[in-house]
């Protein structure tokens, strides 16, 4: 394994271990972390890298094994240290005191005493470092005020005023949009500019490959393999997380669809207030059906409209041979039409309830047309679900918000087929999901659909479609303009259509 190295080994481990009770959370782990570089940890969720990050940080000390800082062996190391040290890390758990200020929460504690009179002037010293990276956030807004993003930008600048040189950001860019996300990337490349190490974990694979120069891959509490980024794909970098090939990270495609049986669900000319413009589609039994196209196309606004959330203003729908109109979500649920949607926090599952009890919610219909179920048939059901789907640990009386975000995506999976529907509708069902979890999504998704549900599917990992999809539609500025066949299309292909450059055009420029 080759290192080539961008600047000072500033952190290095050597053999460290860590164990929880029965997990070995870390086996023998040597690493080395160098100053301008953006060093990503990947790996499945399980595999280690928050204990990693936090054992660097000095949240965990290591049981066994060495910590170098800056060429010396350390032998006490907790935050604090950690922070004179220069070494910082913003959890996924932000640390934040909601009722002060951003300026406050960015110099609490690292007030410069020896100029006591600058402590006055916390809100002009907010804005100067703030112009450095560029966030914009007002310092005297309270920060329980702030969105999750921008909580977290108060995170990096606190780390930032205490000069801190090694950032470790745990799964940064999982609450944020798009724009958010270039923007943390930018950010991140600015730091390593300024020569210090940022440490990226994230499970978005795409963004590393993007940003980091250097990756490690963590299995099984092991460090597999670290890599420069110019020299791994994707497909490899999946390989080594799973310890398999890729080729098996989807099932194969459902094939045998019969295009002459009527449509379950007929959507034609589409419109609503939310920007929807015309919006035609059909959905045979048995079939998967993509909606391709890019953030904002107007994919979740048609799939939104059509389960009932909101209204539609024009066009008509057809469901299970009724026209589909004045409807709602609970009346589409009980019809047998159910979405799944991407915002499994306010759309779908109760988190201080039980899994069992979600389940239990969202069966209602389905029990009411088969008579009364008891608790304890309930109970069955609810494990049945989860245990098909693989969620971890395998106890359904545990509270939803208690799960890791993949387990939450297979309760709120588990939700939706306890109601036996006829179709569903998946709008981003991988989002914040690791790629084993994934893989137990696509099998499931191809298994609904071989038992003949039909099946709408909106990813914007359009390799999603392109891999599960027996036919797909373009989307773009709220109308339909297209459809493919994914096994006989190339995602560029539909790239070129989704940004309305052609192939031509592309090579010239
Ligand atoms: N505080 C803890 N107590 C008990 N087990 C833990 C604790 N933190 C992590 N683990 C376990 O250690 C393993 C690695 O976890 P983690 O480092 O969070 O993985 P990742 O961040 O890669 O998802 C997991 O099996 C997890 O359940
Ligand atoms: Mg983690």
């Amino acid at each position: 394994m080759t290192q080539a190295k961008t600047g000072n080994v500033l952190v290095e481990l050597r053999g460290v271990a860590k164990r929880f009770g029965a997990t070995q959370a870390l086996d023998s782990v040597t690493l080395e972390v160098c100053s301008g570089e953006i060093h990503a940890f990947v790996g499945e969720n399980g595999a280690g890298k928050s204990t990693l990050g936090k054992v660097i940080a000095g949240v965990y000390s290591a049981d066994t094994g060495e910590l170098v800082v800056d060429g010396m062996p350390v032998d006490r190391w907790n935050p604090g240290i950690a922070q004179r040290r220069g070494v910082a890390m913003i959890a996924q758990e932000l640390a934040l005191v909601p009722d002060l200020t951003v300026a406050q929460n960015v110099f609490l504690g690292a007030e410069q005493k020896r100029f006591g009179f600058e402590r006055n002037n916390l809100s002009e010293r907010l804005l100067k470092l703030d112009r450095e990276v560029g966030f914009g956030l007002d310092p005297q807004a309270k920060v329980r005020d702030l969105r999750i993003a921008d909580q977290q930008k108060v995170e990096i600048l606190r780390s930032l005023a205490r000069n801190a040189r090694v950032i470790v950001m745990d799964e940064p860019t999982s609450s944020l949009t798009g724009k958010e996300m270039r923007q943390l990337e930018d950010l991140m490349r600015k730091l390593r500019d300024r020569g210090c190490c940022v440490i990226y974990v994230s499970h978005f694979l795409d963004s590393v490959l993007d940003v980091a120069d250097r990756i490690s891959v963590m299995r099984d509490g092991r460090l597999v393999t670290t890599v420069e980024t110019a020299a791994v794909t994707k497909h490899q970098l999946v390989s080594a997380m799973l310890g398999r090939e890729m080729e098996q990270a989807f099932p194969d495609r459902v094939t045998d669809v019969d295009q002459s049986v009527e449509p379950l669900l007929r959507v034609k000319q589409l419109q609503t207030q939310t920007g929807v413009e015309d919006v035609s589609f059909e959905v045979r039994p048995g079939e998967i059906v993509g909606l391709l196209g890019l953030v904002g196309s107007g994919r979740t606004e048609s799939v939104r409209a059509i389960f009932g959330v909101d209204r539609p203003s024009g066009g008509s729908i057809e469901f299970d041979g009724q026209s589909w109109t004045g409807h709602d979500a609970k009346r589409s649920i009980d019809a047998g039409l159910m979405l799944v949607s991407e915002d499994r926090h306010h759309d779908g599952l109760v988190l201080q309830r039980s899994v069992r009890e979600n389940i239990a919610l969202a069966s209602l219909g389905a029990r009411q047309k088969i008579g009364w179920i008891t608790g304890r048939a309930e109970k069955h059901i609810a494990n049945e679900y989860a245990s098909v789907l693989g969620m971890r640990p395998l106890n359904v009386e545990l509270p939803v918000g208690w799960f890791s975000g993949g387990n939450q995506q297979k309760a709120m999976l588990a939700k939706a087929l306890a109601a036996r529907p006829k179709l569903i509708i998946f709008d981003e069902p991988t989002r914040g999901v690791d790629v084993g979890a994934k893989r137990t999504i696509y099998e499931l998704i191809t298994r609904l659909a071989s038992e003949g549900l039909g099946v709408l599917l909106i990813s914007s990992e359009h390799e999603e479609i392109m891999e599960l999809a027996n036919r797909a539609y373009l989307v773009s500025d709220g109308r339909t303009i297209g459809e493919v066949v994914p096994e006989h299309t190339t995602v560029e292909q539909v790239l070129y259509q989704l940004f309305n450059v052609l192939p031509e055009q592309e090579s010239a420029a």
